[in-house]
């Protein structure tokens, strides 16, 4: 069962050794999001309910079911067996390669393709469709040996060694020339193989080398801000150098933001942040270009939404992918872990701009990477898969087939544990399989919803910046509790970028949008005016896309549409809990707000703030905006958020009960309704129609069991 506002409590994890920094598959070739600082292309995110569903566009019957193979790590013995078996689960889609590049090439050009030739063919004889991964993710030890200069430098200037994986700096020409060589010569060779129905390019690319401060870095960042500037004094404008004696007379000067003694420049950090993320893109798009000159096959990476990856800027990403995929393992260092796998789905269909995307990864039961790691309950790998598939996925697959036996991963959960055919784990693979064989219908649908949510990379990094009134502020964690909210409320988001337009949408939700752009923020406010509803939490328009202060007042960019300024913070204690007049309580955060349209929904009744409105509501043109000052107990969010969504007449939200998410898939001529209960008990619901997993017809209600799922298939009226 869901813990009402567990998500608040949500800190970013720490960084765990060897895995990601703090903090998964398919959409379209050219699926439409709006780019904000690589491609300057205007393109926009479309609402999922108002786009036609399209497939993901691989050659593949049905929802794809996959997973990561890496027979290299077997005696070649086993490979007939592991396709063997593969057919018995219903495998359809495998990745392999990933990790490949010291066994295709052992030596500075010398490539040995044999058991890749050999392991395509096995595969491609059983009609199991190829994932193929150009190699690059990691770099084999002749390459850092001759070439030390291409390791990751970190922001003290030490360097990090080989011995775990990407360790290469994103911007090395010498480690791209190599890494674009071996893509080259494995298009070249299996660019027109039938059996290849997907590139996968490197691996979660910016999972753990995103930031290099090496020299070739700096150099790398210079060009970066001289084209993004043109000017070394709008740059200094930018970056606010007055301040501290920073002015910089040449681009020389200037160094990426490594580890000073004091405070540092945050304009400086912002843009590094930007241009770690667009380098990485870049380098993504010459591997795409290598594979593209061989091949016709669809190319994608696997993106890592939310929680591990904060690093890469997935909307500017969107347009270079021929499928969105997305990798999803939950983190059970939050304290509901499956809320987070709910948004990071909800996040991917949205980078795809409602079209269906591919979980590329996920685990059947434990991960190895967190302190502790949870195995999965009984049921629990269907009801997450079914999940993804739920919130807009066409495919789940998984990391890995084979639990390895030596490595760094070989606890890790996979399809065929340790234990063998015998596991749980592998007859709850059998029975996904199956079902996932059984589900094509639902292929192309699209979930609908008319709430949008705005999640924005650029607000994450900005907020999560250091120097602010509250260090215990953090941009996952409000993003996480109105998300929560919205869940125990049974509605349905569509995220959005910041930006994105808002035609059709009843309802949009901003949780602290600490940096916007004027033209973002406008959208926004003409939304409201427009007739829509808005719901903005503080902290929210204080800075543009320098990180400059907008003056006059908070919450700056959305003052007049909230009808409220604000004068000054009154961040609180960690132990400070604050009552409101209707008697509910706040945590973190208080403002000194003046109404100066807004009318007051409830004022602050303890605290310094004694009599301040807390929580606010404007009519504004034909609409509403509502602004929250204070981060509200999880139970008042949802009370408060349910009457916004009532208010704002948002049709697609169904609560049951805490702890169920209804979700609708819609096609063509008929509707799936999923229902999944996360909950110990059975739960009722009112959906008509026929339930797909047990092929019953569910006549006016159905239950579903404790920990399981109903889809139900509805026919659209005929005209
Ligand atoms: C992913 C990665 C896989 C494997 C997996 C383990 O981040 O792409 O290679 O390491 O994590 O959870």
């Amino acid at each position: 069962m869901f813990t009402l506002g567990a998500f608040t409590e949500i800190r970013p994890p720490a960084v765990v050794a060897g895995f990601c920094e703090p903090s998964q598959k398919l959409g379209l070739l050219g699926a439409a999001t709006r780019t904000t600082h690589v491609n300057e292309a205007e393109a926009a995110v479309t609402a999922t309910s108002r786009t036609p569903a399209r497939a993901l566009g691989l050659d593949v019957d049905g929802l794809v079911f996959g997973c990561d193979y890496n027979p290299e790590q077997w005696d070649s013995s086993v490979w007939a067996d592991d396709v063997r078996l593969m057919q018995q689960a219903g495998i359809n889609l495998v990745a392999i390669n990933i990790f490949g590049w010291s066994q295709v090439e052992p030596r500075d050009g010398s490539f040995q393709f044999g058991d890749l030739d050999r392991i395509i063919a096995l595969l491609t004889e059983a009609g199991i469709g190829i994932n193929l991964g150009t190699g690059t993710s990691s770099p084999p030890p002749w390459l850092t040996t001759a070439h030390p200069e291409i390791l990751p430098t970190a922001a003290d200037e030490t360097r990090r060694w080989p011995g775990g994986r990407q360790a290469w700096c994103p911007s090395s020409p010498v480690f791209r020339e190599k890494a674009i060589r071996l893509v080259t010569v494995t298009a070249e060779r299996y660019g027109s193989h039938p059996g290849v129905k997907l590139w996968h390019v490197s691996n979660e690319l910016g999972c753990h080398n995103a930031h290099c401060y090496c020299d070739e870095s700096a150099a790398a960042f210079r060009r970066w801000l001289r084209s993004r500037y043109g000017d070394i004094e709008a740059l200094n404008a930018a970056w606010g150098t007055t301040f501290w004696s920073q002015h910089y007379a040449e681009w020389d000067e200037i160094l990426p933001p490594r580890t000073t003694l004091s405070l540092a420049n945050s304009a400086q950090q912002l843009d590094f942040d930007r241009f770690s993320s667009d380098e990485l893109l870049s380098y993504y798009r010459a591997e795409a270009e290598a594979v593209r000159r061989f091949s016709s096959v669809p190319v994608t990476t696997n993106f890592m939404v939310t929680a591990h990856i904060k690093t890469q800027d997935y909307w500017t990403w969107a347009d270079d992918m021929d499928v969105i995929a997305n990798d999803h393992y939950l983190d059970h260092r939050l304290p509901v872990p499956g809320r987070e796998l709910s948004f990071a789905a909800d996040v991917t269909r949205g980078i795809a701009g409602g079209q269906p995307w591919l979980l590329m990864e996920s685990s059947t039961s434990a991960v190895n990477w967190q302190p502790i790691n949870h195995a999965k309950s009984a049921g629990q790998l269907k009801r997450d898969s079914l999940t993804h598939l739920a919130r807009g996925a066409d495919g789940v697959c998984f990391f890995q087939w084979r639990a390895s036996v030596r490595g760094a991963e070989k606890f890790h959960s996979a399809l065929l544990p340790h234990s063998g055919t015998g596991s749980r784990i592998w007859s709850e693979v059998v029975e996904l399989g199956s079902i996932m064989g059984r589900l094509s219908e639902i292929v192309g649908t699209a979930v609908t919803s008319d709430i949008a949510f705005v999640f924005s990379w650029e607000s994450w990094w900005a907020t999560d910046l250091d120097a602010h009134p509250s260090s215990d502020l953090r941009y996952l964690d409000q993003v996480h509790a109105l998300y929560a909210a919205l869940l125990d409320v049974g509605a349905t988001v569509d995220v959005v970028a910041p930006g994105a337009p808002l035609d059709g949408y009843r309802l949009v939700v901003v949780p602290t949008l600490y940096l916007v752009s004027d033209d973002d923020a406008a959208v926004i406010n003409e939304f409201v005016a427009g007739g829509g509803h808005a719901v903005v939490t503080f902290f929210s328009g204080i800075v543009d896309e320098t990180d400059g202060i907008r003056l006059g007042g908070y919450p700056g960019a959305f003052r007049e549409m909230l009808g409220v300024t604000v004068d000054e913070f009154y961040p609180l204690g960690a132990a400070d809990v604050l009552t409101l007049t209707d008697g509910s309580t706040s945590t973190l955060w208080s403002e000194n707000l003046s109404l100066t349209a807004a009318t007051s929904i409830a004022e602050y009744a303890s605290g310094p703030l004694s009599g301040v409105p807390a929580v606010t509501r404007n009519d504004h043109g034909q609409g509403v905006g509502w602004y929250l000052a204070t981060e509200l107990a999880p139970d008042a969010l949802s009370g408060l958020l349910r009457r916004i969504v009532v208010e704002a007449s948002a049709r697609e939200f169904v609560e049951l009960a805490p702890g169920v998410e209804v979700v609708r898939r819609r096609g063509a001529d008929r509707d799936y309704v999923f229902i999944l209960n996360h909950t110990d008990q059975p739960v009722a619901h009112p959906f008509a129609g026929q339930e797909l997993l047990s092929e019953a017809a569910v006549t006016t209600t159905g239950t579903v069991d404790a920990g399981g799922v109903h889809i139900i298939r509805q026919e659209h009226e005929k005209p």
